[in-house]
């Protein structure tokens, strides 16, 4: 098969979220299995000379975007037998930030138009396009019409992929036939149509072959307006063209046995020594106090509100009554990062509030700490907690999403299990399933190793999801 794979942003060129460690690791992982795959992202500014220099200009052309005719450069790279094709517009791509500019519809309907645009000038045509989120959701819906505009894309099946319900593209109607250049019968209710706005994920629901999301509990959440995010009644009408399937991680990029920026390398059969010198080394570089005999629980993530950081400041200081230390790495909402940086203050040596992004010192956090808190209040899939898995530090987590698909919670009697998890978004429950880690790595230290172990082993590799995806797009082209 030809697979196409639009993303927003693919690692390790460039990142701001999950998004692009799944763009960067499930499309090798279709190419593994002997597919020919191309994937296709904007060429920002933050791409960096170390990729460029690598990359071979093919070809320009003119994109023609509603009455607008637009440069499009086509520049390529290969990499884990993946072609990497990256579409050149400064203009659109010169700036600083990813997102958040005042003309994100039109940088991303040309994105769009530019996708369909490059395969038939460069003559290599899909026979699946997968694409991501909002920034590539008019993909679907141009590809109606073009697949009876072009005879060679007729046949092309779509399947769009929602990492994260919440942003939808959502913009006033004054853009179907300015920006997206589609014509006003699109805007209704079946299609852009949404409270009186035109709504492009609602539109890439309708127009796909398929949709999917990046985990089956997701898949059921989206049902209920508590997650859904105004999208529920349209997800539900679409439900028979829907799946959940979860998320890998690079298990190659994240393993401990590997990784150098870690103190000491370690492997699940032997973790404890390594472990040992990791903890010491995070007890240094986040400046926690030298000692082996307390648990760190550790938070990596974006620090706002959905990732459930209300309850963790609800829940601080009665965690903090706790024999434990703990360390916070990441930037967000400038009340959740003050109340961190007030908990350091408060706990020295105890406490210790690293504000800032660093994917290094995140590492040497999986690697470190004895216990890893995620308490989302949604989460589509989450990886941070199957990175933590990996370097042994256990998971306590919110039952939603992908939290609840890979972190089954430990049972006492068997002692099956990889973590600890609470089911409502509620501070006093998140206290209670934070105190159960705890009291086990204290007072059961065999057990709390089994639990370690069952993670540092569980299979979170792509190989079983990324045949999920290709039984799709094979039932789909048949
Ligand atoms: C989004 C979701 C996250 C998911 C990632 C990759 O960032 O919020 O839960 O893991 O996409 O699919």
């Amino acid at each position: 098969m030809n697979i196409l794979f639009a993303a927003s942003e693919v690692a390790p060129f460039i990142k701001t979220g999950g998004l692009a460690d799944v763009a960067g690791s499930l499309p090798p992982a279709l190419a593994k299995a002997g597919h020919q795959v191309h994937v296709i992202l904007p060429l920002y500014e933050g791409i960096g000379e170390d990729w460029r220099s690598q990359m071979t200009f093919l070809k320009y052309f003119d994109v023609s975007l509603s009455w607008r005719n637009v440069y499009c450069g086509v520049f390529e790279l290969e990499r884990d037998g993946v072609t990497y094709w990256f579409i050149d517009n400064e203009s659109y791509f010169k700036r600083a930030q990813l997102y958040g500019h005042f003309d994100d519809c039109e940088r991303f309907a040309y994105f769009s138009r530019a996708v369909l645009e490059t395969v038939g000038q460069l003559n290599w045509y899909p026979d699946i396009i997968h694409c991501n989120d909002w920034q590539t959701a008019l993909i679907p819906i141009y590809l109606m019409e073009d697949r009876y505009r072009i005879p060679q894309l007729s046949h092309a099946r779509s399947v769009f992929t929602i990492h994260n319900i919440e942003y939808q593209g959502r913009y006033g109607r004054e853009v179907l036939e300015d920006i997206l250049g589609l014509n006003p019968s699109y805007f209704n209710e079946n299609m852009l149509e949404h409270y009186g706005d035109v709504n492009l994920m609602k539109g890439a629901i309708i127009a796909s072959d398929f949709v999917t999301t990046v985990s089956p509990s997701y898949a059921r959440e989206l049902l209920d307006p508590f997650y859904a995010h105004g999208l529920d009644g349209v997800i539900a009408a679409h439900q028979g063209k829907l799946r959940g399937i979860l998320n890998g991680i690079d298990t190659k990029l994240y393993d401990p046995a590997t990784m150098s920026s870690i103190a000491q390398n370690f492997t699940p059969r032997a973790p404890v020594t390594g472990k040992k010198a990791c903890k010491a080394a995070l007890q240094t570089a986040v400046g926690l106090n030298k000692d082996p005999n307390v648990p760190i629980i550790a938070c990596v993530s974006r620090l706002v509100g959905h990732k459930g950081f209300g309850m963790v400041v609800d829940a601080l200081h009665r965690i903090m009554e706790l024999d434990v230390q703990m360390v916070v790495l990441g930037t967000g909402d400038w009340h959740f990062e003050e109340a961190f940086r007030a908990a350091q203050r408060q706990y020295p040596g105890r406490f210790s509030a690293q504000i800032m992004y660093s994917s290094t010192l995140s590492n040497v956090i999986y690697a470190g700490a004895d216990i890893f808190l995620m308490p989302s209040v949604s989460e589509p899939c989450g990886l941070s907690q199957m990175i933590a898995m990996r370097f042994g530090a256990v998971p306590v987590v919110r039952e939603t999403g992908g939290l609840r698909d890979s972190v089954p919670p430990y049972n006492k009697f068997t002692g099956e299990g990889r973590g600890f998890s609470f089911a409502n978004a509620d501070p006093g429950e998140l206290v209670w399933a934070v105190e159960q880690a705890v009291s086990l790595w204290s007072t059961d230290k065999k057990a709390f190793r089994a639990l370690q172990k069952a993670g540092m082993t569980a299979d979170f590799t792509w190989k079983h999801s990324a045949k999920e995806y290709l039984d799709i797009y094979a039932q789909l082209l048949n």
